[in-house]
């Protein structure tokens, strides 16, 4: 085991890159690990701002591409986030045959197959732990201790934003709009929720999870996306009535054999079963449910996000890093064939829909007609009497996407009609 220490490059000092500082100020990796790692530059964008009082100012650079190029720089860790300038400095870095650790899911979601492509031909690590699931070891597990794994599905709860809120939904019955504004005030939801509640956060972990468990490579747009916005408490309310609570999950499962397999990587809410282990994920906290054909039943759970539980992830990828650039060697670098994704219009699915009708003969008949138009058949109805309005919930048998999505189109085009709710898939 090499005694040594590896010079170390920083892109990006905020709430993860501050944590990584204060980890590596505290960690004596070199006796612990075999292997130390020393800070050389830190890239961050504003002189002025205020930082931790542990984050070295006399190692602050305002050009990352200085950073990556200084030759005492062997590793580069970028937490900067954004896809430019840190596509391009991360590709002048692989090419440089410095290994390179990220947390930047959206970078992978879009250009991952440039980098790894990189990162093989230079024949050095692209590790990326912190970039689904914050503090949860998952893309080890998934691609190093179940590797020779026949996987079927991934299935996660991988946005803590989400679920605070739909915790918050279900637990306290809250509304939507005040269980938003005060994961706001808490400080887990942005100003601008919007790649949160529309779910494009949770759809770039999905692609990046499907990557890695089936050796594919999967593109943010390849992955259907719906989110939260449309839930309303009643949604939530009747689920729970119903023995499930409501998730916003992101799914990656193997539709048909074949190499590659196709594959169905979706995000969406789904009434999850209260004896589905991925009901009792509560708050911010994420979690990954993998079924395999040897392993069966697996679930990881924890901090999916947050400066330190990220900046643990991160360290774990900077020590195997460091650690194989001195032995010469890399990672394996993921395989990533040419994906087949089948359409969302052809999957099929139990489906949960409220709709809103005026309150008066003939009404549950026509709307029931709708369903048994479009082959929809239904499994059980829930009738709330609102005064001059019902609301009618139903759940289906399974059918196809494209079926019921005819079926919602149809009821939104019925007189008695008011409102047709958000669509939910019913998971186990
Ligand atoms: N926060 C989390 O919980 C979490 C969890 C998992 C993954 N991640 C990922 O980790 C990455 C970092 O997230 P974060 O929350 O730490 O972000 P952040 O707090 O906004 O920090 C970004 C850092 O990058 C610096 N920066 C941005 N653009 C730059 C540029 N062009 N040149 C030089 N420096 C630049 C900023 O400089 P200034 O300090 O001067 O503004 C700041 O220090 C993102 O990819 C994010 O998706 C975050």
């Amino acid at each position: 085991v090499p005694q040594d220490v590896v010079g170390v490059g920083l892109l990006g000092a905020g709430t993860v890159g501050s944590a990584l500082v204060e980890l590596l100020t505290r960690e004596a990796l070199r006796e612990r690990v075999g292997v130390g790692v020393k800070l050389v530059r830190i890239a961050v964008a504003h002189p002025d701002k205020p930082r931790p009082a542990w984050v070295p100012r006399e190692l602050l650079s305002f050009d990352p591409n200085e950073v990556v190029e200084d030759p005492a720089v062997e590793v580069v860790v970028e937490l900067m986030g954004g896809l430019e300038p840190a596509r391009s400095v991360l590709l002048k870095a692989l090419e440089a045959k410095k290994p390179v650790v990220t947390a930047n899911k959206e970078l992978l979601a879009r250009h991952g197959g440039e980098l790894f492509a990189a990162a093989a031909k230079a024949g050095v690590d692209l590790l990326f732990e912190a970039a689904v699931g914050g503090a949860i070891p998952l893309v080890r597990p998934l691609r190093e201790s179940l590797a020779g794994e026949r996987i079927h599905r991934v299935m996660g709860i991988v946005n803590g934003t989400t679920n605070y809120i739909l915790t918050k939904m279900s637990e306290d019955g809250m509304s939507y709009a005040d269980a938003l504004a005060e994961a706001q005030q808490r400080g887990y939801a942005e100003r601008d929720p919007s790649a949160d509640v529309e779910g494009r956060d949770a759809a770039a972990k999905a692609a990046i999870l499907a990557s890695i468990a089936f050796g594919v490579e999967v593109d943010l747009a390849d992955v259907s996306v719906e989110g939260i916005t449309a839930l309303t408490l009643e949604d939530i309310q009747f689920a729970k009535r119903s023995g499930f609570e409501v998730k916003l999950v992101a799914v990656a499962e193997r539709v048909s054999d074949g190499e590659p397999p196709e594959l169905s990587v979706r995000v969406h809410p789904a009434m999850i079963s209260r004896s589905h282990p991925l009901a009792s994920v509560r708050g911010v906290h994420n979690a990954v449910f993998i079924e395999g054909d040897a392993v069966g039943e697996l679930m990881l759970l924890g901090r999916g996000a947050g400066g330190a539980p990220t900046a643990a992830a991160v360290l774990g990828d900077l020590i195997d890093a460091a650690h194989n650039l001195r032995m010469g060697a890399a990672s394996r670098s993921p395989i990533r064939r040419p994906a087949r994704i089948q359409p969302l219009a052809e999957q099929s699915s139990c489906f949960c829909v409220s709709v809103a009708v005026a309150d008066r003969p003939g009404v549950l008949a026509a709307v029931a007609g709708v369903f048994g138009a479009n082959r929809v058949s239904i499994r059980s109805m829930e009738q709330v009497d609102l005064g001059r309005e019902a609301r009618l919930v139903f759940v289906t048998h399974e059918a196809k996407e494209a079926d019921m999505s005819a079926t919602l189109a149809g009821l939104r085009h019925l007189e008695p009609v008011d409102k047709v709710g958000a669509l939910l898939r019913v998971v186990g």
